[in-house]
C-alpha cells in the first residue's frame, strides 16, 4: 500500500466513555473481525484488564476500508492505555500515529485525564477528531459537551461527529473523517530505517513480540536490527501485520505498523520508545522521546510462608521479561524475613502486579504500604535515593530530605470544590490556580507530595465528590521539608515494615491514628501487646491490644463435634494473610493501615 493510502491513529478517551466499544465498532463494520469471532472488546486482552474495565496494554488493528471516493485505505488503529500510571507508553503510541480520534461522552464532559492526553496529541502534532459519543441516552447532552470541548481545549467542534458505538451510530463518518482529516504518514521509504517501538511483550516461545510503526525506511524478514537504546542485536525471524491477530508479511515500509519477533530474550532489550534500525545500515539518529521508565512508587513484597521465597523470585523474574519498568531487589527485613523491594510506575501498576503474583503463581504474599523515593543529602555532602523508609539515615547524619512534588490537575462539578481543597490542604497541597471551564466545572491545580497521592488520594478524591471528579498528575521535581522517620513498635518491638516516613507536623497525628488502627487490626492473643509510635526514641503514641480472655473453643459448651471443627477452620482462615513477628500475628490490612487514614 503506497503511504498515500494508510492513516494511522488512535483513540484517546476517559474510562468509560466508550473507546474499546467504538474500536469493536470499527472493526467489525470494516471486517476486519467476524460478528461471530467478536469477542467483547477485542483490544483488551489480559484477563485483569476486562475485570477491571481498564485498558493496560496497548495494541494494534490493521483494517481495510473502502472510502466513499471508491480507493481502499489501510487504517492502523493503535490502542492506548487508560492510565495515568502509563502515560508514556500513551505517549509513544502517539507519537506513532499522525491523528485522534477524542471521544467524549456526551452525558458527561471533558475529564482531566482526557485533557492530558489531548495535549500529548497535540505536542506530537496530530489532527484531532472531536467524536461525542452515547448520544443515544436520554441524558445525552451534545451541544453542552461540544461547547465544553471547544472551551477547554480550544478544538472547533462545529463538526464534532455524534456517535454511539453501543448503537453503531456515526460509525461510517467516523471512518470517512479520519480518511478526509488524518494525514497520511510521510514517504520516506528511501531513508535509513526507523522504526518506533510502541508496544512489545513476552511470548515464551517466540520470545518478546515488539510492536511498531515504521517512521523511514523498509523492514524485511530476516534483516538484522539494532534496538538504538539497548544496542541489543537480533535477526528478524518474523514480522507481520496486526488484524488483529498476527498475519505474517515479507516487508514492512514507511507508514506502516506492525510487529515483529526475534528470539529476544527479555522486554529490556526492545523497550517501549526504542528506536529499530537496520545493524548493516544504520540511521545516525534514533527517534526523539526515548525514556527509560522509572519507577516511582515501592514496597516489599514477603511471602507469608518462607517457603515461596524462591517461588517469588522466580516469577518475579518472569515478570520482568514483559516488563521492564518493574524493578526488584531482595530485601531482608527484621521483622518479615526474606522478600523483594518492588518498584512500580504507580500504584495501579503495583496492584495488577501483586495481584497477578496471587493469581498466576498461587503465592501468598505480604505487601507493605507503598513508599515513594526520597533524595537524602548526608552530613557528608553524598545524596542517597531511600525507597525504603526503615533506611532512611539518623537525623543527626543527615542534612536535607527532598521528596518528589507532582502538579496535580482535578476536574470537578463545582459543589465539590470546597470538599477537594479541604482534601489537598490536609495532604500538604499548595493551591496553585483554579478556573471554570464551564459554568459548573472546574478545573483545579495544585503542587504537592507524591507520596500524599500515592496514599489512597484516588479513593479519597471520588467517595469526596460522588465519583464525579477525575485527575491527573505529573513530576515536577524535588523539595525540601521536614520529614521524620516515624517508628511503629509491637510489643515493644520495632517493626521495620511498618515504618513511614512523614511531615514532622503531621507525625503526631498520624502515629495516633495508626496505632489505634492497629490496635483494631492485629487480633487478640493470650498476651496484653502494647503498639507505639515513636520518633525516634521519643512514644508519641500507645495503645494495648488487650489479652484473649476466652477460648474460642469455650463456646461450644463440649459437645458438638462439627461446630468445633467449623470454628478451627474460620480461624485458621482467618490466619491466611498473617505474618508472624516475633510472637504476634499481625494481618495484611495492618500493613496498609497507613492508607486508610483520612
Ligand atoms: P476503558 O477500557 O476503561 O478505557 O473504557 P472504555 O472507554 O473503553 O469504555 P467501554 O467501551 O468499555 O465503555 C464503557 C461503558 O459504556 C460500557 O458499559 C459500554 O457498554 C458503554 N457504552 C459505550 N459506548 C456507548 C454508547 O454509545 N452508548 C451507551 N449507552 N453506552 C455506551
Amino acid at each position: 500500500v503506497p503511504a498515500s493510502r494508510i492513516r494511522n491513529f488512535s483513540i484517546i478517551a476517559h474510562i468509560d466513555h466508550g473507546k474499546s466499544t467504538l474500536a469493536d465498532r470499527l472493526l467489525q463494520v470494516t471486517g476486519t473481525v467476524a460478528d461471530r469471532e467478536m469477542k467483547e472488546q477485542f483490544l483488551d486482552t489480559l484477563d485483569l484488564e476486562r475485570e477491571r474495565g481498564i485498558t493496560i496494554k496497548l495494541q494494534a488493528a490493521r483494517m481495510n476500508y473502502t472510502a466513499k471516493d471508491g480507493q481502499e485505505y489501510v487504517l492502523n488503529l493503535i490502542d492506548t492505555p487508560g492510565h495515568v500510571d502509563f502515560s508514556y507508553e500513551v505517549s509513544r503510541s502517539l507519537a506513532a500515529c499522525e491523528g485522534a480520534l477524542l471521544v467524549v461522552d456526551a452525558s458527561q464532559g471533558v475529564e482531566a485525564q482526557t485533557m492530558a492526553n489531548v495535549y500529548l496529541a497535540l505536542e506530537n502534532d496530530l489532527e484531532i477528531i472531536p467524536v461525542l459519543n452515547k448520544i443515544d441516552l436520554p441524558g445525552a447532552e451534545p451541544d453542552r459537551v461540544a461547547e465544553e470541548i471547544e472551551q477547554v481545549i480550544g478544538l472547533d467542534c462545529s463538526e464534532a461527529i455524534l456517535a454511539s458505538a453501543k448503537e453503531g451510530i456515526g460509525v461510517n463518518e467516523i471512518l470517512e473523517a479520519i480518511v478526509a482529516q488524518v494525514p497520511p504518514p510521510a514517504d520516506t521509504t528511501e531513508e535509513p530505517l526507523r522504526a518506533l517501538i510502541f508496544d512489545s511483550y513476552y511470548d515464551p516461545y517466540r520470545g518478546v513480540i515488539v510492536y511498531f510503526r515504521v517512521m523511514d525506511g523498509n523492514l524485511k524478514k530476516g534483516d538484522r536490527v539494532k534496538f538504538m537504546a539497548s544496542g541489543q542485536e537480533y535477526d528478524i525471524d518474523e514480522i507481520g501485520v496486526l488484524s488483529p491477530v498476527q498475519i505474517q508479511v515479507d516487508q514492512l515500509h514507511a507508514g506502516e505498523v506492525g510487529y515483529l519477533a526475534a528470539a529476544i530474550k527479555t522486554v529490556e532489550h526492545a523497550r517501549v520508545g526504542d528506536t529499530i534500525t537496520l545493524a548493516n545500515h544504520p540511521a545516525t539518529k534514533p527517534l526523539p522521546g526515548y525514556v527509560e521508565a522509572k519507577p516511582m512508587v515501592f514496597c516489599g513484597m514477603f511471602p507469608i510462608d518462607a517457603d515461596q521465597f524462591e517461588d517469588l523470585r522466580e516469577a518475579l523474574e518472569k515478570f520482568k521479561l514483559n516488563d521492564a519498568a518493574l524493578n526488584y531487589e531482595p530485601e531482608t527485613s527484621s521483622a518479615m524475613g526474606f522478600g523483594f523491594r518492588c518498584g512500580f510506575l504507580g500504584l495501579l501498576h503495583m496492584e495488577i502486579v501483586q495481584e497477578r503474583l496471587e493469581r498466576e503463581y498461587n503465592l501468598n504474599l505480604i505487601i507493605t504500604a507503598p513508599s515513594v523515593v526520597y533524595q537524602v543529602t548526608t552530613n557528608k555532602d553524598e545524596v542517597l535515593l531511600i525507597d525504603n523508609p526503615s533506611e532512611l539515615p539518623p537525623p543527626m547524619l543527615r542534612e536535607k530530605i527532598e521528596e518528589p512534588y507532582v502538579r496535580l490537575d482535578m476536574m470537578t462539578p463545582q459543589e465539590h470544590i470546597g470538599a477537594l481543597m479541604e482534601l489537598c490542604e490536609t495532604r500538604r497541597g499548595d493551591f496553585k490556580d483554579m478556573k471554570y471551564i464551564t459554568q459548573d466545572r472546574a478545573s483545579l491545580i495544585y503542587e504537592i507530595p507524591l507520596a500524599e497521592i500515592v496514599t489512597d488520594f484516588f479513593n479519597q478524591m471520588k467517595s469526596r465528590t460522588k465519583g464525579y471528579a477525575s485527575m491527573e498528575y505529573h513530576i515536577i521535581g524535588y523539595r525540601p521539608n521536614d520529614l521524620v522517620k516515624l517508628d511503629i513498635l509491637v510489643n515493644e518491638e520495632p517493626v521495620d515494615s511498618l515504618a513511614c516516613i512523614v511531615h514532622r507536623d503531621k507525625a503526631y497525628q498520624m502515629g495516633r491514628g495508626l496505632v489505634s488502627k492497629l490496635k483494631q487490626l492485629i487480633p487478640r492473643q493470650q498476651f496484653k501487646i502494647p503498639v507505639q509510635a515513636a520518633i525516634g526514641s521519643k512514644v508519641l503514641s500507645r495503645e494495648n491490644i488487650p489479652a484473649l480472655r476466652k477460648n474460642v473453643l469455650s463456646k461450644c459448651y463440649g459437645g458438638d463435634i462439627s461446630r468445633k471443627k467449623k470454628l478451627l477452620e474460620k480461624q485458621k482462615e482467618g490466619k491466611k494473610r498473617m505474618k508472624a513477628i516475633g510472637t504476634v500475628e499481625v494481618p495484611q490490612e495492618a500493613f496498609m493501615a497507613i492508607l486508610k487514614l483520612n
